[in-house]
């Protein structure tokens, strides 16, 4: 690892999990008892906009339960130690990074601890439940909904992710199925660009073929174990 740099490295549920947080795709396929259409759509916030708000208000409140488990707080540790360029790309809307002290951090699907207003597209940290028609205090439309990126909608901040990807030397994805894009790309994307690229999963993913290297098992062994190599 002596000639690495620039690292990328992307999470998704499977980093939560030991957390006790619930995967997307769970053995019943279902998130928290729901079809993902139903609650993670566009269709499904305009069809029934009191589920989608209290499916949400659900998730926040859960946070509140759950603390950041060794596969957080070893990426926090490399964010705070690593000299060179380093990005954490996350799936989750989770706030079990940035509890865990990670700063270089990009919630690319968005969070349940912000609201976004559908008429101003302005965003504030939220912390309560959100009922439907809460009132923005930027624009004074009654339009506030979960910060969540919808299926169909465009994830945050991706010319600055694209870009950290192509400098990468080193792209890692830790608990992630792999099936849903842009983020299932980023291997490529990576690869292409010269970086080696490492699978941490439980077990092997839509995508594994894609990466250099995969290494099975929970994320809060194999995470410290990698953090471990790359400061020794
Ligand atoms: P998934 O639920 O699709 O996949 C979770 C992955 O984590 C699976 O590959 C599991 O094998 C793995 N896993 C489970 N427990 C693990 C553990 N203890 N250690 C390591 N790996 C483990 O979740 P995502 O890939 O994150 O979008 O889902 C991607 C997106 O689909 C989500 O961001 C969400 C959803 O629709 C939005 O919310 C917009």
């Amino acid at each position: 690892m002596d000639d690495i740099r620039n690292i990328v490295i992307l999470t998704g549920a499977g980093i939560s999990a030991e957390s006790g947080l619930a995967t997307f795709r769970g053995p019943d396929g279902l998130w928290e008892g729901h079809r993902v259409e139903d609650v993670c759509t566009p269709e499904a916030l305009a069809r029934d906009t009191a589920l989608v708000h209290r499916f949400y208000d659900e998730r926040r409140a859960r946070l509140r339960e759950v603390e950041p488990n060794a596969a957080h707080e070893a990426l926090a540790a490399l964010d705070a130690q690593w000299p060179g360029e380093l990005l954490i790309v996350t799936q989750n809307v989770d706030d079990l990074h940035e509890r865990a002290g990670a700063r270089r951090l990009i919630h690319m699907h968005g969070g349940l601890c912000s609201a976004l207003c559908a008429a101003c597209g302005k965003a504030k940290p939220w912390a309560d439940p959100l009922p439907p028609a809460t009132v923005c205090d930027g624009c004074g439309r009654a339009a506030l909904r979960p910060d969540i990126v919808f299926f169909g909608e465009m994830p945050y901040e991706m010319d600055r992710i694209d870009e950290a990807l192509r400098r990468a030397d080193l792209f890692v994805s830790v608990g992630t199925s792999g099936a849903v894009y842009p983020a299932a790309g980023f291997v490529q994307t990576a690869r292409y660009a010269g970086a080696r690229t490492i699978e941490l999963n439980l077990e092997p993913s839509a995508g594994s073929f894609y990466f250099e290297e995969s290494r099975m098992g929970p994320a809060t062994e194999l995470v410290p174990a990698l953090v471990r190599e790359l400061l020794a």
